[in-house]
């Protein structure tokens, strides 16, 4: 007969935001038996941005437990002995497969049903794939995708196999960027493409992408813009060979490596909550349309006080908030009470070779650029503003110490008038730093 149990609180996915939601149900007490967290994968929440960093390198390499959360944020490292000493159940490998939000129960790829009297929905994001397009060869051996640490597994075997061999990174964003140096310190023939005249283009202004472009072109990296692959070709044992691009050109690849962006995983709900800009529709605790279910991090569309509109945030910061205010939000409910809404900062990063980037507020407007941004020199840094009806609303710093991006954080936070960018220009960082 099929397994049915029943939780007070459910996380249905165990990723980071299930692991800070985990942590913080602790703080507030949490009885035995009372809160399960389901998740596909067959390890305990862990911090994600390590994957496409210290999880790929030769040296110096992170592996698990070293990393779950909440180290990502300087907090307690959450083992799978914490979550069975509170009393959380932790039923990793186990995938939901249907979703019944007004009945409140879920059903298991086994088949078990859990029913519960509070959801929290942190099942974040999928990579979109090549092969979704129907670009032809695209499910060759050896294309490579990175979400979980089984596709980065599967990534190192491949790195060791083709020692030195040729990688394409396909795509220059986040998981190109950071994909791109990793190969490259892992000693492959590291070539780059993507549709864009620059990289980032969500974020960088050109000003900014050409000192990535350029440290990455004296690091040995090839970049290919305004072209996208369109085909594959591979051997008779289906591996990879070459990949072939709108502009004609065929580059040879042992290791193809694709980031091409991400979907949020609401499709088990569809239909059955209202939904937002694609992600699951919520107010500033986190609640959606549907009572008893909350929705946290990626998959999560919420009210963005500092510019009153809704957003979703596919970033790691927001997805450790947001997942603890939903489950403030659940205690102070059931105690009578209540908290204050969210109120965000958006916050974004990233580290690859010896840079690291951090970026604060939102990315529109005018832009002033400050600072050494020559990728030739021995220690550049630099940064930029984003000026919007005369306020200061984004700030962006390469090399900052934690100061500097604390005081950049603040600029963003307070969004200070200018009148001159002549002179924001010339202050640069001072400006931030008087604040
Ligand atoms: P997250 O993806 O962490 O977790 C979702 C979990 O749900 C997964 O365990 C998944 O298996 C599970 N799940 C999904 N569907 C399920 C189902 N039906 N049944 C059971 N389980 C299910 N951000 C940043 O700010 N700085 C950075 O440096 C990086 N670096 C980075 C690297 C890489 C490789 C990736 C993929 C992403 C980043 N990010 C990042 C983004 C950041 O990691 C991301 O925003 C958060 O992990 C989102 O947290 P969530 O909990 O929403 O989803
Ligand atoms: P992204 O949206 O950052 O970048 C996708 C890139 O691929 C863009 O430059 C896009 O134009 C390009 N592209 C689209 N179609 C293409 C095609 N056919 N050929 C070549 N290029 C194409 O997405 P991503 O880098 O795949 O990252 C996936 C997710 O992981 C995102 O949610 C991201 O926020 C997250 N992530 C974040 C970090 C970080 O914050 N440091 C690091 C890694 C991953």
């Amino acid at each position: 007969m099929a397994e049915e149990k029943f939780y007070k609180y459910v996380i249905v996915g165990g990723g980071v935001s299930a692991g800070y939601a985990a942590r913080e149900f602790g703080r507030h007490g949490v009885k035995p038996g009372e809160l399960a967290i389901i998740s596909k994968e067959a390890v305990a929440p862990y911090e994600r941005p390590a994957l496409s960093k210290a999880y790929l390198f030769p040296e110096g390499t992170a592996r698990l437990p070293g990393f779950h959360v909440c180290v990502g944020s300087g907090g307690e490292r959450l083992l799978p002995e914490w979550y069975a000493e509170k009393g959380i159940d932790l039923l990793l490998s186990t995938e939901i497969v249907k979703a019944d939000l007004a009945s409140k129960f879920l059903v298991s790829a086994a088949g078990t049903t859990f029913k519960y009297e509070v959801l929290i929905i942190a099942t974040g994001s999928t990579v979109i794939k090549l092969t979704d397009f129907g670009v032809q060869g695209a499910d060759a051996n050896n294309i490579f995708y990175l979400r979980e640490i089984d596709d980065a597994d599967k990534l190192i075997a491949a790195i060791k196999e083709k020692k030195d061999g040729k990688a394409v990174i396909v795509g220059g964003g986040y998981i190109g960027l950071e994909l791109g140096a990793a190969l490259k310190v892992n000693n492959l023939d590291v070539t780059m493409v993507y549709p864009e005249p620059w990289c980032m283009p969500r974020l960088f202004t050109a000003e900014i992408a050409a000192f990535y472009e350029g440290y990455y072109a004296n690091k040995g990296i090839k970049i290919i813009k305004g072209t996208v692959a369109v085909g594959f070709d591979s051997d008779t044992n289906g591996n990879v060979t070459a990949v072939k691009l709108k502009d004609g050109r065929v580059l040879d690849a042992d290791i193809v490596v694709v980031g091409v962006g991400g979907r949020p995983l609401t499709t088990l709900f569809k239909g059955q909550v209202e939904e937002e800009k694609n992600g699951i529709k919520t107010d500033g605790y986190f609640k959606t349309s549907v009572p008893g279910v909350y929705a946290v991090g990626d998959v999560a569309t919420f009210p963005l006080k500092l510019y009153n509109e809704l957003r979703r945030v596919e970033h790691v910061d927001h997805a450790r908030k947001s997942a603890e205010q939903a489950v403030k939000a659940i205690k102070a409910s059931e105690e009578g009470g209540s908290i204050e809404t969210y109120d965000y900062l958006p916050y974004f990063y990233s580290r690859s070779f010896n840079l690291s980037w951090q970026f604060y507020g939102d990315n529109v407007g005018d832009t002033v650029l400050f600072g050494d941004n020559n990728p030739e020199s021995s220690k550049p840094k630099f940064g930029a503003y984003w000026i919007k009806n005369g306020r200061v609303v984004g700030a962006f710093l390469e090399a900052g110490t934690p100061e500097e991006n604390k005081a950049i954080a603040k600029v963003a936070r307070v969004q200070p008038p200018v009148e001159d960018l002549e002179k924001l220009t010339k202050e640069g960082l001072a400006f931030a730093s008087a604040l």
